[in-house]
C-alpha cells in the first residue's frame, strides 16, 4: 500500500513540531521544506534520529527543493512571520499574503491533488489566499485554528473543574481572533453543559483568556505558541489521512450555512479523506449568531484586503 505523503512548509517552531508529532504518530512520510539553508535538513535529521527511540518508521526528509514535495497527500503551510509582542495577528497580513501566495503556487504545481491545511496568521485570510491562488476545490483547503482555540478553552476548563480533557467537548466558531465565539451552550462536560457547572462570571473569564490565549504566550515567550498549534495541525492531518470522520472546529468554506455568504471562517465540521466532508449546522440563538456575524464581518474585511494584495 502506498504510504501517505505529508509536506510541511516552514521548518520553524510550528513546522518542525508538527513534523515531530506527525512522525511520532506515524502518519506517513514527511517532507519538511524551508527556504533557509540547512534549517529543514537539520531539523528533519534530528527528528529522524528520534525515530528509532520512538519506534517510528516515518521517513522524514528536510529540503529546500519543491520537487521533493511532489504528489503529497497533504500540505501543511506553517511558513510566514509569527507575531512579536505588541502585534495583532492582523498586522502580519501584508507580509504573509506574499509568502502564502508563493507557497500556494508551488503546491498547485507540485501537488495538485493535495489537501491543504494552513496554520499561519491571520489564519482565516491566509486560508482564503491559499484557496484563491491554488483554485483547489474549497473542501480541500482549510485552516487550523478551532482545534487550538477549543483546546485552550478545554484546558482552562480542566483546570477549573478538575476533570479530564477527554470528558470535555467544546465547540468554537468564528475567526481566529479576539472575536472568536466559544459556544458555551454546546460545550459539554460529562453530558452536562458548562453553563450548568460554572457561573457566568467564571465562564466569561475563561472565554476572555481563551480569546487572548495566543498573545498570553507571545508575551511570555517573545514568539508565538507552537506546541498546541502543531498538535492541532497534526490532529487535522490524522483525521484526513485515516479518514476518521472526526468532528472538530476548523476554518472552512461556509456558503449558505450560517448565512455566511461565502467565506472561510471557523465552523464545526467533519474531517475525512476528502477534507471537509460536512459542515455541522448548530441551531444558534440570537446572541450567538450576532457574535458569529461580528467575527465573520472582521474576517471578510481581511479577505477584501487580501484581494487588493494578490
Ligand atoms: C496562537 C497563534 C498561533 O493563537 O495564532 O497561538
Amino acid at each position: 500500500m502506498a504510504r501517505n505523503k505529508i509536506t510541511i512548509v516552514g521548518a520553524g517552531n510550528v513546522g518542525a513540531t508538527t513534523a515531530h508529532i506527525a512522525a511520532t504518530k506515524q502518519l506517513g512520510d514527511i517532507v519538511l521544506l524551508d527556504i533557509v539553508e540547512g534549517l529543514a535538513e537539520g531539523k528533519a535529521l534530528d527528528i529522524a534520529q528520534a525515530g528509532p527511540i520512538q519506534l517510528s518508521d516515518s521517513n522524514i526528509t528536510g529540503t529546500r527543493d519543491w520537487e521533493k514535495t511532489a504528489d503529497s497527500d497533504i500540505v501543511i503551510i506553517t511558513s510566514g512571520l509569527p507575531r512579536k509582542p505588541g502585534m495583532s495577528r492582523d498586522d502580519l497580513l501584508a507580509k504573509n499574503v506574499r509568502i502564502v501566495k508563493d507557497v500556494s503556487q508551488k503546491i498547485a504545481e507540485y501537488s495538485p491533488d493535495s489537501i491543504i491545511i494552513v496554520v499561519c496568521n491571520p489564519l482565516d485570510a491566509m486560508v482564503y489566499t491559499a484557496a484563491k491562488v491554488t483554485g483547489f476545490a474549497k473542501h480541500k483547503v482549510m485552516g487550523m485554528a478551532g482545534a487550538l482555540d477549543s483546546a485552550r478553552f478545554s484546558y482552562f476548563l480542566t483546570t477549573e473543574l478538575g476533570v479530564s480533557a477527554k470528558d470535555i467537548k467544546c465547540v468554537l466558531m468564528g475567526g481566529h481572533g479576539d472575536d472568536m465565539v466559544p459556544l458555551t451552550r454546546f460545550t459539554y462536560i460529562g453530558g452536562k453543559a458548562v453553563t450548568e457547572l460554572l457561573d457566568e462570571d467564571k465562564i466569561a473569564e475563561l472565554i476572555e483568556r481563551t480569546r487572548k490565549g495566543g498573545i498570553e504566550i507571545v508575551n511570555l515567550l517573545g514568539c508565538s505558541a507552537y506546541y498546541a498549534p502543531a498538535a492541532g495541525a497534526a490532529k487535522m492531518a490524522e483525521a484526513i489521512l485515516k479518514n476518521t470522520k472526526t468532528e472538530m472546529s476548523c476554518c472552512a468554506y461556509c456558503d449558505s450555512e450560517y448565512d455566511a455568504g461565502g467565506c472561510f471562517v471557523g465552523i464545526p465540521v467533519i474531517l475525512g479523506k476528502n477534507g471537509v466532508e460536512k459542515i455541522i449546522e448548530l441551531d444558534l440563538n440570537g446572541s450567538e449568531l450576532t457574535q458569529f456575524k461580528k467575527s465573520l464581518a472582521h474576517v471578510k474585511k481581511l479577505t477584501e484586503q487580501v484581494d487588493t494584495l494578490l
